[in-house]
């Protein structure tokens, strides 16, 4: 599978966005993340149009935490699109490359002292009320602002989506918003309404991540505005926004077939518009909020082959010099990749390997790989790791974090640094009495 401007060049060489992946890996090192630009931009383009073609009014937002890097939430912003964070670091990162505070909505299930007051004090659009305590704790910061903030609620429908469980955000069970059953979303409604320094905007809800069922989306749409007719009723409530989150599924594997945005954004406008002329509703701005969809396949992680060990009858290993720092998500819940060996990609894949990490765990970065021979020094380019990779890597074993180039039209662009050992133990204080 090749995606976005990934082809492969006469010398049988990987390139993403005109640059040879072989000599992306020469110049920056590895492991590298690289971000293919126009196919990023294509996808925000795509996603809006899907939209804006099929309903008045639309924000799609791209959801931070996805790929938080300043010159990607600056990509975002030329595109129109709006941004969402949940965290006071992804909100400052936002600010740090030039977004309007005004086009930043906040989320967090449990969002610190901190992260209330900088959201007032820069005055971000919309702030996603999670749960029953932060009404107040809001409606004070607002009022010792003497600022009015502008609110959603932030919605458990009760929708099970067909995607790994730890991904699964919108059921009962669940960690984030208030349910409908049970009454707490009405009452952080009704909360909000009557509090002082809080304007109640409309609702939101996220039911999870990788869906490619669209059934779930357009019952949580009938769940939203369904709550939302209820709110009418009891207390004469105007749904100005219906926010319905992310979790549009990507292509992982050859076989995966996502819907298209198309599809998509015709079922999910489809049921807002069906609920809304059910409960005789004027249409809310409809907000949109992805992450995976929008970068997940525009990134290519390439590493560089180390160990080649096979064990007769048995399987070969290969090793790479990178791994769950960089990537956790086979560790976290068993996700799967394809990859391409960027330097032999035009060669018969003849073998079948297991692709490990570099770390103190069993570190499986690709269970079972079809590739051609590989043998060190060959570089490996893990496909669709734009979306909760780097945001995701960490220093286990110490390890620095890669470096991240966006490429475009022949030209690659160092747009996180690699960290240095330096970086490692920058934070690190050894106390006087150990010094000895
Ligand atoms: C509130 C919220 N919105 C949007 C997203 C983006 O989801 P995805 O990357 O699946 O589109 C998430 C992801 O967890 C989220 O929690």
């Amino acid at each position: 599978m090749l995606l976005g401007t990934q082809r492969i060049n006469e010398e049988g060489v990987l390139e993403i966005g005109g640059c040879s992946t072989v000599e992306l890996a020469r110049e920056f090192g590895t492991p590298l993340y690289v971000v293919d630009e126009e196919y990023f931009r294509q996808t925000c383009r795509a996603y809006r149009a899907a939209f804006e073609s099929r309903y008045p009014n639309v924000q799609i937002s791209f959801s931070g935490k996805a790929f938080a890097a300043m010159a990607l939430f600056r990509i975002v912003e030329q595109e129109g699109l709006a941004l969402d964070v949940s965290s006071g670091g992804e909100l400052y990162t936002g600010l740090q490359a030039g977004f309007s505070p005004d086009r930043i909505v906040l989320h967090g299930s449990n969002k610190s002292q901190q992260e209330l007051e900088a959201a007032v004090a820069h005055g971000v659009g919309r702030v996603a009320i999670d749960n029953l305590e932060e009404v107040a704790r809001l409606q004070a910061v607002a009022e010792a602002r003497g600022a009015t903030v502008d609110v959603l609620i932030r919605v458990a429908p009760g929708v099970t989506a067909d995607t790994h469980s730890h991904i699964q955000t919108g059921k009962l069970d669940t960690k984030f918003g208030l349910a409908i059953v049970g009454g707490a979303a009405r009452a952080a409604a009704e909360r909000a309404r009557q509090a002082a320094n809080l304007r109640l905007r409309g609702l939101h809800c996220h039911i999870g991540s990788q869906i490619f069922d669209l059934e779930p989306f357009r019952q949580a749409t009938e769940m939203m505005v369904g709550l939302a007719a209820e709110l009418r009723e009891a207390f004469g409530f105007e749904l100005a926004d219906l926010d319905l989150g992310g979790g549009l599924g990507v292509r992982y594997l050859d076989g995966d077939q996502p819907p298209s945005l198309d599809e998509y954004a015709e079922a999910v406008t489809g049921a807002v518009r069906d609920q809304c002329e059910k409960h005789g509703m004027a249409l809310p701005r409809l907000l949109e909020e992805p992450g995976r969809r929008l970068v997940g396949e525009a990134g290519t992680t390439l590493y560089t082959v180390g160990v080649v060990k096979e064990i007769p009858g048995v399987r070969t290993y290969v090793s790479v010099d990178g791994g769950m720092s960089d990537n956790p998500r086979p560790a976290l819940y068993g996700a799967r990749y394809e990859a391409i060996v960027a330097n032999k990609a035009g060669e018969p894949r003849t073998a079948k390997v297991r692709v490990s990490g570099k770390h103190c765990e069993s570190d499986t970065l690709i269970e079972e790989l079809e590739a051609p021979e590989i043998a060190p020094g060959d570089i490996l380019a893990v496909q669709t790791t734009g979306a909760y990779n780097y945001s995701m890597a960490s220093n286990y074993n110490r390890m620095p974090r890669p470096a991240v180039v966006l490429v475009t039209g022949g030209t690659a662009d160092l747009i996180v640094e690699r960290e240095r050992l330096e970086d490692l133990v920058r934070l690190d204080r050894i106390p006087e009495r150990l010094r000895a």
